[in-house]
């Protein structure tokens, strides 16, 4: 019984944290890079047409404070964490240290069902907006090939999909340089296109259309909020990439803070430009974004809105699959899933097997299986991760409370407390289907654990 919160040494995990497997390249700018690119997405390019027109109304902004209130708190939790541990596994890491084995285990499992359907989901909306792109110039994809069996659309394959997952794929297993240079690249763009609507929507924005300002009443907004937390995953991915970090203490909670603080920013401020610019009632369309700017005749600027917004879904991709096998990486090096998954590649110096083993995972799952109903999978999955991570910080507090610390939480237990509680609240908003497909995931979890982790971990030797 007693094995089963067996805990991993502080100690032990700075020692950990200090040998070299993996190429150290990132600096802070690049980790705030990461974070934005992880996070500014599907969410903001086509979530919010569809909650402010059933949920929110033009009370979005209000959705987006809310949801953002509770990733900030959040946010702090994990930066205090990284600047103690700097260790890849993230939340796994943390709660390996504080709340033990079978806990640890459980919510790095999580994680990888939070990154894996993120990343199918992604693509599923990638593929959608790459597919208006092409039918702009007259190309279009093969109804068989062009969406996933049960979409009720007569696909077999969501070919674009599958496709864009192998490209990253390949492009992550060859190195972290490369990857953070287009990733950096590619998120200048995205800025620079989430700013040119500010830029020129700003001008069509009519205060008249605010007004019903919530139509749905508060629990419009509520359930808003819920959805648009969607929006915000991906800034806990700068936590995975601790062991590939010049200086993590000082950088992770500056790359976490940074991109959550930027990403707050443009989503108040493009949600309210949106709301102004075009009545609530006709935002339900599944590119919004260009939408309004095609409402108000600014029609070159709508399309080079949509080539910002697969280049900015593509950066999402890319962080989700390098946070995936950070953590399924970090779990294997504790013996807790095969050893095989944090081999090495000796001169690219990166998980190649399992980048490739994820790669392959999530491309079947967005080629054959619709997910458009699964969506709220990450977002239930996410959640456990924030309700464990803050948790995990009043626990450490209490542990070891002379350790040192980088970044700390203000006003613990209080902040970490009103987290926890923000979080259960948002899961509990979910649907009851998210709920059993995540119980059955856990339950998957635990007799993994049982019949092959526990005997395999590292802490019985
Ligand atoms: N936050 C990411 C997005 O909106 C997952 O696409």
């Amino acid at each position: 019984m007693r094995s089963l919160f067996r805990k991993k040494s502080i100690t032990q995990l700075i020692h950990q944290s200090q040998q070299r497997t993996l190429e150290r390249t990132l600096s802070a700018i690049d980790l705030t890079m990461l974070g934005i690119g992880a996070v500014i997405g599907t969410g903001i390019f086509v979530l919010t047409g569809v909650v402010a027109a059933e949920s929110a109304g033009p009370a979005l902004i209000i959705s987006f404070i809310l949801s953002g209130i509770a990733c900030a708190l959040a946010a702090f939790c994990y930066a205090e964490f990284a600047s103690t541990v700097p260790i890849s596994g993230s939340v796994y890491t943390y709660t390996y240290a504080t709340l033990g084995e079978l806990f640890a285990f459980l919510i790095g499992w999580d994680l990888i069902l939070e990154y894996l359907i993120a990343i199918a989901a992604v693509a599923t909306g990638w593929s959608g907006y790459f597919q208006t792109l092409l039918s702009g110039f007259g190309i279009h994809f093969p109804k068989e090939l062009s969406s996933a069996p049960g979409a009720g659309e007569g696909g077999i394959i969501n070919l674009p999909a599958v496709i864009i997952i192998f490209l990253i794929t390949a492009l992550l297993s060859r190195g972290m340089k490369e990857s953070k240079r287009i990733n950096n690249i590619m998120v200048v763009i995205k800025l620079a296109v989430i700013v040119a609507f500010i830029i020129a929507g700003i001008f069509y924005v009519k205060p008249d259309n605010w007004t019903p300002f919530a139509p749905f009443g508060f629990e419009g907004i509520i359930t808003g909020a819920a959805t648009v937390f969607f929006a915000y995953i991906g800034f806990d991915a700068v936590a995975t990439a601790a062991e590939e970090v010049k200086k993590p203490q000082r950088d992770i909670p500056i790359g976490i803070i940074a991109s959550l603080a930027i990403c707050t920013a443009l989503y108040m401020i493009v949600s309210l430009i949106l709301t102004g610019m075009v009545p609530y009632t006709q935002l339900n369309v599944a590119d919004p974004v260009s939408f309004a700017l095609q409402f108000v005749g600014q029609n070159t600027i709508a399309g080079l809105i949509s080539v910002g917004a697969i280049t900015g879904i593509t950066t999402v991709l890319l962080v989700m699959v390098y946070a995936q096998v950070r953590v399924s990486f970090s779990m294997s090096r504790d013996g807790l899933l095969p050893k095989k998954l944090s081999k090495v590649h000796p001169k690219f110096k990166t998980p190649y097997l399992n980048t490739w083993i994820t790669g392959f995972i999530a491309a079947a799952l967005a080629g054959f299986i619709d997910l458009t109903t699964l969506a709220h999978l990450v977002n239930i999955g996410t959640l456990a991760a924030f309700t464990l991570v803050s948790i995990a910080v009043i626990v450490l507090r209490k542990t070891h409370p002379t350790l040192k610390r980088a970044f700390k939480v203000p006003f613990v237990p209080v902040l970490p407390l009103i987290s926890t509680i923000l979080c259960i609240l948002l899961m509990t908003s979910l649907p009851a289907v998210t709920w059993k497909a995540f119980i059955i995931w856990i339950v998957i979890g635990l007799i993994i654990y049982f019949t092959y982790s526990r005997k395999h971990s590292q802490l019985n030797k």
